[in-house]
């Protein structure tokens, strides 16, 4: 397709595909979910899922897009075959859902920023109970309606701007402030007293505290993590040109993810390790942790607190901007794509509508009775945890399954062979790829969804 907007280089598209990946799943998922499975033995799984599920499927779904240089449900069409189209599309409403809430969740790290440049400069009362605090803000529909406003209202704007004008410059700019303020945070950290036990928490594995659920949560979050089996991936791969090494781009993206999550974890940890009595505080729910534990400590406990504190939430708000884009751009690519609209009116439309399940979102953490309260899964009250739930439990591992299942078995094995060798291939060796697609993967993920169906398991 000669008209087709394109990343400017490699490079382009491993700073979108990055800034995809690094999100608030790395930011506030990751270290959550370390915390309740007792770190170091899940990490370690973590990491095994990463590498034999992640990396292959985020191979398999560039692949599919670079090939296809179209939106999912073409490219699942054209690449795989007519029958796989609805993948795409379910792909598109994966986007559209996880958006819908994300943004939400996004807004409170500007909201947490705002505080946090507030005590910054008017001082910090240690008295005030941020739980209640936190409770008043979620339960204020107006408010939620607001920040959600401001976040989609920015994801809105750089996706209309197109893909090197406004996907490709925002990461450009964000994603090494990003890298550069989490360097700061973790250089300080080691100066805290916290950092030992900390870094041992994550790092020295006891598998005696391993759970079967911990495992199915981590193969569930690298999916989540890698923004897989939605289609991000394939959208972002159809701007790629011919020239760029599909499986380096891939290494490099799963490596700056990876360790993104772990030095954000060993950063918040330290944080929290380095007050007495915190460690019992934390993790009793998921928003407690980065929104209601943390953002005080760096008030009572973190040298030059008043500095990193703003800088740490506009980290936050930065990783979950390049991510809230990706989630866009794969609904709005479906309607350039395949229905012929302009970016202009596809960004502004679809922007809108998801606006309004962000607002449905907002007002179900409290503020309206009748979508706060409803209960299709157990124990997921309200709308917002519903999605949640839904999003990380089927959504996600049903389409990273499809996927994973059309590059190992439909698409020809001439014709991946050709994608994934035309380039630097020191690292790659197709076998052991095609190995993990056609069978480790598809096995991985199919227990996943066993155990959701069968034995009631929740990832979210
Ligand atoms: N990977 C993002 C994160 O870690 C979330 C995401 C999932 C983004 C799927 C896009 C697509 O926060």
């Amino acid at each position: 397709m000669p008209n087709r907007d394109h990343w400017s280089s490699s490079l382009g598209f491993v700073l979108a595909a990055a800034g995809s990946a690094i999100g608030l799943g790395n930011l506030w998922k990751f270290p959550y979910i370390t915390y309740h499975n007792d770190g170091g033995a899940f990490v370690l799984v973590y990491l095994g899922c990463i590498l034999v599920v992640g990396l292959p499927i985020m191979i398999a779904e560039i692949m599919i897009g670079r090939k296809a240089q179209t939106s999912p449900v073409g490219a699942m069409r054209s690449v795989v075959g007519r029958a796989w189209a609805p993948v795409g599309g379910l792909g598109v409403l994966s986007g559209f859902v996880l958006l819908g809430f994300y943004s939400l969740v996004a807004g409170w790290s500007l909201r947490s920023f705002v505080q946090c440049l507030g005590w910054s400069f008017g001082g910090f009362d240690p008295a005030v109970d941020l739980g209640a605090d936190f409770g008043a803000m979620a339960s204020n529909g107006g408010l939620q309606a607001f920040l959600g406003l401001l976040f989609m209202g920015l994801t809105t704007a750089v996706v209309a701007g197109g893909v090197k004008n406004g996907i490709e410059r925002v990461a450009r700019i964000l994603l090494p402030v990003l890298f550069g303020i989490l360097a700061v945070l973790l250089i300080n950290s080691f100066r805290m007293s916290g950092s030992g036990e900390a870094l041992r928490f994550i790092f020295e594995p006891d598998f005696g505290r391993l759970q079967g659920r911990g495992i199915l949560e981590a193969l569930g979050h690298a999916f989540f993590t890698l923004s897989l089996g939605m289609g991000a991936m394939i959208t972002y791969g159809s701007y790629m040109s011919k020239r760029d090494s599909i499986v380096k781009a891939a290494g490099v993206v799963v490596l700056l993810d990876t360790l993104i999550a772990l030095f954000a974890t060993i950063i918040m940890f330290t944080v929290i390790f380095s007050q007495p009595g915190m460690r019992e505080q934390i993790g009793k729910s998921t928003a407690g942790m980065l929104f209601i534990t943390l953002p005080s400590l760096f008030y009572t406990g973190v040298p030059l607190g008043n500095v990193l504190a703003p800088l740490f939430y506009m980290l936050v708000a930065f990783a979950a901007l390049t991510s809230t884009v990706s989630l866009l751009e794969v609904v709005v690519s479906y309607f350039i794509d395949e229905h012929g609209v302009s970016r202009l009116r596809a960004s502004l439309l679809c922007g809108i509508a998801i606006y309004g399940l962000t607002i449905l979102c907002g007002i179900s953490l409290g503020s309206v009775d009748g979508i706060s309260n409803f209960e299709i899964f157990e124990g997921k009250a309200g709308l917002f945890n519903t999605l949640d739930h839904l999003v990380a439990n089927w959504l996600l591992p049903v389409g990273g399954l499809l996927t994973t299942l059309a590059a190992g078995w439909f698409i020809p094995k001439a014709v991946s062979r050709a994608e994934l060798l035309d380039r630097d291939t020191r690292f790659f060796h197709y076998g052991a790829w095609s190995f993990f697609v056609r069978f480790v993967s598809p096995l991985a993920v199919g227990t996943i969804l066993f155990f959701v169906i069968f034995k009631g398991a929740d990832f979210s």
